[in-house]
C-alpha cells in the first residue's frame, strides 16, 4: 500500500503544556487529529471547570490560521476534589474525563490521589454522572520495581476498582505491558485502554543498551519485547477496547538531558506516521483507521470525524529538534527517516 486515507484520527491522550510552548506544540497535534483529550498535569493543575476553560481558550490561540481543532478537556483528581466540580464537569459539555494520578507517579503529579480509598465517593459521582475517569496506572511505591509498576497497579487497585464500581467508566492510560493487554482484552464494562505509537515501536533496550537515552525515557516505562509484541497485537486486534492515545509529552531538552531528567516522549511532530509504520510492519495498516479514528470516538460517545487523512508511503527526515519556548524539543527519531508522510493537506 502506497497511500492510505482514512478519517481524521482523535487523539485520545496528549500533553500540550502551557504557556509559549503551546504554539510549539498545538499546530502540529491538529494537522494529525481533529481531536484529543488533553491533560490536566499543568503547574498548577487543572482542577477546576473554569481554569480547564481557560486553558481550552490558550490551546484555541495557539492554532495556526484557519485550523479546526476541538480540544476535549479533563479534569486533574485530588483527594480534596469537591463532588460538585465533577457534577458541574459532567454538565459543562467540554469536559470529557476526570484523571487519576497517583500521587508521585509521574510528571506534576504530586497533588494526585495519595490513596484512592479516599476518592471512592469521588469514583462513585463519576460513575454515575458516566464521566469517564483516565487512570495512570502505576503503583508509586519505593519497594516495587518500575518495570513491574503497571501490572501490580492492575492487580491492587484496579481489578478491585472494576469489581466494586462496575458501572464506572474507565480508560487506562498508554498501557505497556503484557498483562495489562490481557487484562483489557478480557474485560465486559465500559473500559479502553490507549496506546502510545513510541510502545509500539520500542521497548526497552531500544533505550538503554548501548548506552542510555533521555529521550526514550517516558512513564509508563518501556518494557520487554514480548509486551511490545502483545501491546500490537492489542492495537491491530479489532478489538473497540484498544485505541490510539499518543501520549506526546514535551519537555525541553534542557530538562531530558541532566543528571533526574524528566519522563516524556515528544512525538507530537510525527505520531500518526509512526502508528502506520507499526502497523504495516504487521500487515495491518486497513486496521488503522478504526484504532486511530473510530474507536476512541466510540468510548468517549463522539460522533466521528468527517474530515480525512491522508499518509504516503515516502520517506522524509525527522528534524534533529524543534524550537520550544527558549528551550529545543527533542522529538522521536531525531534526525531519523520516516516512512510514512502526512500529504499536505493534512
Ligand atoms: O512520560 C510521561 N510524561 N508520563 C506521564 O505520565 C506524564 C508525562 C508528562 O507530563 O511529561
Ligand atoms: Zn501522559
Amino acid at each position: 500500500m502506497e497511500k492510505i486515507t482514512l478519517t481524521k484520527p482523535d487523539d485520545l491522550h496528549v500533553h500540550v503544556r502551557d504557556g509559549d510552548y503551546l504554539r510549539a506544540v498545538v499546530p502540529e497535534l491538529a494537522r494529525r487529529f481533529a481531536r484529543a483529550i488533553i491533560m490536566p498535569n499543568l503547574t498548577p493543575p487543572v482542577t477546576t471547570v473554569s481554569q480547564a476553560l481557560a486553558y481550552r481558550e490558550r490551546i484555541f490561540a495557539a492554532l495556526a490560521p484557519g485550523q479546526q481543532f476541538q480540544p476535549l478537556l479533563t479534569l486533574y483528581l485530588t483527594d480534596n476534589t469537591p463532588a460538585e466540580e465533577l457534577r458541574k464537569a459532567a454538565a459543562s459539555g467540554v469536559i470529557h474525563g476526570v484523571k487519576l494520578y497517583p500521587a508521585g507517579a509521574t510528571t506534576n503529579s504530586d497533588a494526585g490521589v495519595t490513596d484512592i480509598g479516599k476518592v471512592y465517593p469521588l469514583l462513585e459521582v463519576l460513575a454515575e454522572t458516566r464521566l469517564p475517569l483516565l487512570i495512570h496506572g502505576e503503583v508509586t511505591d519505593r519497594e516495587i520495581d518500575i518495570f513491574d509498576r503497571e501490572q501490580v497497579f492492575i492487580d491492587r487497585i484496579l481489578a478491585p476498582l472494576t469489581e466494586r464500581l462496575p458501572e464506572l467508566r474507565i480508560v487506562l492510560e498508554h498501557i505497556t505491558s503484557e498483562a495489562a493487554a490481557t487484562f483489557i482484552g478480557e474485560q465486559h464494562g465500559d473500559i479502553a485502554a490507549t496506546i502510545t505509537a513510541h510502545h509500539l515501536l520500542f521497548n526497552r533496550n531500544d533505550m538503554l543498551a548501548g548506552g542510555i537515552r533521555p529521550h526514550m525515557y517516558c512513564l509508563p516505562i518501556l518494557k520487554l519485547e514480548r509486551d511490545r509484541q502483545a501491546l500490537l497485537q492489542a492495537a491491530t486486534s479489532g478489538n473497540p477496547r484498544f485505541f490510539l492515545g499518543t501520549d506526546s509529552a514535551p519537555h525541553g531538552r534542557t530538562r531530558k538531558e541532566c543528571a533526574c531528567g524528566c519522563a516524556g516522549i515528544y512525538t507530537g511532530h510525527n505520531a500518526l506516521e509512526l502508528y502506520a509504520e507499526a502497523f504495516a510492519a504487521q500487515n495491518a495498516l486497513p486496521r488503522l483507521e478504526a484504532f486511530a479514528s473510530h474507536y476512541g470516538a466510540d468510548f468517549y460517545g463522539l460522533p466521528r470525524n468527517r474530515e480525512r487523512v491522508t499518509l504516503l508511503r515516502e520517506e522524509w527526515q525527522m528534524p534533529e529538534q524543534i524550537a520550544f519556548g527558549a528551550d529545543q524539543l527533542i522529538p522521536l527519531r531525531a534526525g531519523g527517516r520516516m516512512a510514512w508522510r502526512l500529504a499536505d493537506n493534512g
